[in-house]
């Protein structure tokens, strides 16, 4: 078994006739913590997208798991199955439980029967804390529960990979902190995660690798301690300050 479970080599992509990515490569070990940063606009969530082939690459190979991601409906079947996807914005049904939202996934990719999705289902939720939600609505939950809850359908099929995306940009700064804790006590588990993310604090503490991404181009990576406190590109460090700033912190002195 090869140590690495993501290979991106040479991707590009983009929207019509406008590029995007613009030959990006990028490994993923087994059990790693990947944190993605970028300027608005840099491709990030472009290429998150193209894992899944939710966005259709224009050329490079895209590998998980020795599997190479194409247009076959069979393994296309696979990849999904293999990968959870956390997007910015919560994508809960809003006409379903919590516990239809995180079972559902368990019954149409790994053929479960609705009991023993909702099962599976439950224990994901409890492990994460939100057992009690089980039988609400996404609109009956704070955003912060939402988030969480659309963590927990992800993990849910027991993805090789997690693909999040700003799981905490849409939230208020106070309902932040609780999705943070949550990807922490992910990050722990042992799952290899891709995520894109300006939490600092959390790159940081639980990232193996920082990748920073300017113009759909990786200009830096690295060790997360390096990259962060000791950026080697002149991007980096600008993109670290005003982040920042912006996050109303005092820069590092180092
Ligand atoms: N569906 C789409 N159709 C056309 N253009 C798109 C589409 N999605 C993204 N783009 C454009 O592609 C570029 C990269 O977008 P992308 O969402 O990947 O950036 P990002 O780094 O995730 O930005 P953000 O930090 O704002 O989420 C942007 O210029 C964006 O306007
Ligand atoms: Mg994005």
């Amino acid at each position: 078994m090869s140590e690495e479970l993501l290979q991106i080599n040479g991707l590009r992509a983009g929207y019509g006739k406008v590029e995007v990515l613009r030959g990006i490569d990028l490994r993923v070990k087994r059990g790693e913590k990947v944190v993605i940063l970028g300027p608005s606009g840099s491709g990030k969530s472009t290429l998150l997208k193209c894992i899944p082939y939710l966005v259709r690459p224009w050329s490079g190979e895209i590998r998980i798991d020795g599997l190479t991601v194409s247009p076959d409906p069979a393994v296309l079947r696979r990849i999904r199955a293999n990968t959870g996807f956390v997007f910015q914005q919560y994508n809960l049904f809003p006409h379903m439980t919590i516990i239809r939202n995180v079972a559902l996934p368990l019954e149409l990719s790994k053929g479960m029967s609705r009991r023993e999705a909702e099962e599976t289902a439950k224990s994901v939720l409890d492990m994460l804390g939100l057992g009690e939600l089980a039988g609400k609505y996404p609109l009956e939950l704070s955003g912060g529960q939402q988030q969480r809850a659309a963590i927990a359908r992800a993990l849910a099929i027991d993805p090789k990979l997690l693909l999040l995306d700003e799981p905490t940009s849409a939230l208020d700064p106070e309902l932040r902190y609780e999705v943070v804790e949550t990807l922490y006590q992910v990050a722990k588990q042992g799952r290899s995660m891709l995520i894109v993310t300006h939490e600092l604090d959390f790159a940081e503490a639980a990232a193996d690798r920082v990748v920073f991404i300017d113009e759909g181009q990786i200009v830096e990576e690295g060790d997360a301690r390096q990259v962060l406190e000791r950026p080697r590109r002149e991007r980096t460090e600008r993109f670290l300050r005003r982040l920042r700033s912006r996050l109303g912190e005092s820069p590092s002195t180092n």
